[in-house]
């Protein structure tokens, strides 16, 4: 794995990434203030990282605007409700001072993730330089079957897909990273237009670059946002019909109530007429499950214990990483996958100057992978206005490819 240089470089890129963060989180409050915290239009261009989390409790990719506008303050005064053994958690000013790296949305986060029980962080943090680097590593493990099941489903059912949506729509994706499925899609259905939508704009200018080679006469016009919201499209797109792109099962990283949120907000995003085309992992055997989120070199492990290290290093944590382990479990009831860390013995830290204890055993939940039976995929897309019009799945039935259709909701019955 590539090094990400010295140490002062690394230093210079956290520091230009937390600034950024800070300015796109300085957009979101005010936007939300003026919008009163629903469906915000934000600056198309440029909009926040965070949603409003309508379950706190679950880390799901739902970030922290909640935290961050109305706990910020209090998450302190709740700890103490919530466990009155925990030492009292005042910060120290001097740390605030002495920690220039500091976001405040990720130390609301984890203070606040901390101090309630169950603990439980919100996984977006995950993705520092280094997490999205291990995330990368992640999608090429031999366990890990989803990236290399939904590309196969994708180039063996291109033109069938394409005749389903029909040329000329204009494709717009939804977290697109380093858009390593998108030429798949882009050959396959001949596109007016492509908007990538990406929180990182890092990951933005080098997949558009690439891209912008592969297909030079495509119109892209890439977002940089979070697309958690309803976004304004670019007003080149305004008569184009549009074709969603979401592919990953990153769905599966939202409960219920933000899942159906998030697909609405697309639906709202692209319109009446709309298709989506959405990869949604399937509930399948534990023995198949449990290793593609812990495998046997050891990377997710790394991945998770990652944020207990950006803690450390952007927090001023003195977590003691080495007394923690991965813990993957199939939670039955739920039907997801969860990651947590565990503490495998009693420890006590702090973070920003706030002490914390967790006796051996108890864990900080990181992240839910929810994975839903045929049926049940496609009962969460109608729920959210999207009608199922065409399905692929692998011999094997891991992981299924839908497209939905943007309807009018139709008159009862
Ligand atoms: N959505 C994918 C999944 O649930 C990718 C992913 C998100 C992931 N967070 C992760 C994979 C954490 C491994 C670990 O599998």
């Amino acid at each position: 794995m590539a090094a990400v240089g010295d140490a002062r470089t690394r230093r210079a890129t956290v520091r230009e990434d937390a600034a950024k963060e800070r300015d796109a989180n300085a957009v979101t409050r005010a936007a939300i203030t003026r919008h009163g915290g629903t469906s915000a239009l934000i600056d198309p261009v440029r909009v926040d990282p965070t949603r409003v989390d309508p379950t706190p409790a679950d880390p799901t990719l739902a970030g922290s605007a909640q935290v961050d506008a109305a706990l910020a303050d209090s998450a302190l005064a709740d700890s103490a409700q919530v466990d009155a053994t925990l030492a009292d958690a005042v910060p120290v000013d001097s740390a605030l001072t002495d920690l220039p790296l500091a976001d405040p949305a990720f130390r609301a986060d984890v203070l606040a993730g901390l101090s309630r029980r169950p603990r439980a962080i919100p996984a977006r943090w995950f993705y520092d330089r280094r997490g999205s680097e291990l995330f990368e590593d992640i999608t090429r493990l031999p366990e890990y079957y989803l990236t290399r099941t939904e590309r196969s489903i994708l180039s063996a059912h291109a033109a069938d897909i394409a005749s389903l949506t029909g040329p000329g729509r204009a494709v717009v994706e939804f977290g697109s990273g380093s858009s390593a499925k998108t030429p798949l899609v882009l050959s396959a259905v001949a596109p007016s237009a492509y908007v990538p939508i990406d929180i990182s704009g890092e990951f933005l200018r080098d997949s558009v670059a690439e891209l912008e080679r592969q297909f030079p006469k495509l119109p892209i016009h890439p977002i940089e946002g979070d697309f958690m919201h309803r976004l304004v499209l670019p007003a080149a797109l305004a008569n184009q019909p549009r074709l969603g792109f979401f592919p990953g099962s990153t769905i599966g990283n939202m409960n219920a109530p933000a899942a159906v949120d998030l697909l609405r907000a697309m639906w709202e995003t692209l319109g009446e007429g709309s298709k989506l085309l959405i990869g949604i992992d399937r509930i399948k055997p534990v023995s198949v499950l449990i290793p593609a989120y812990d495998d046997a070199q050891g990377v997710t492990a790394e991945f998770n214990l990652n944020l207990l290290h950006r803690i450390n290093r952007e927090l001023g944590g003195t977590i003691p990483v080495s007394a923690f382990r991965h813990v993957v479990r199939w939670n039955d009831t739920e039907a997801r996958i969860e990651m947590h860390l565990e503490a495998t013995r009693d420890v006590s830290f702090s973070v920003d100057g706030c002490p914390f204890a967790m006796s051996k055993g108890k864990t900080i939940h990181t992240e839910n992978s929810y994975k839903y039976g045929p049926r049940d995929a496609r009962l969460l897309l109608r729920s959210a206005g999207w009608t199922p019009i065409g399905e692929w799945t692998d011999r094997e039935g891991l992981f299924g490819l839908i497209l939905a259709e943007a309807r009018a909701v139709p008159a009862a019955p």
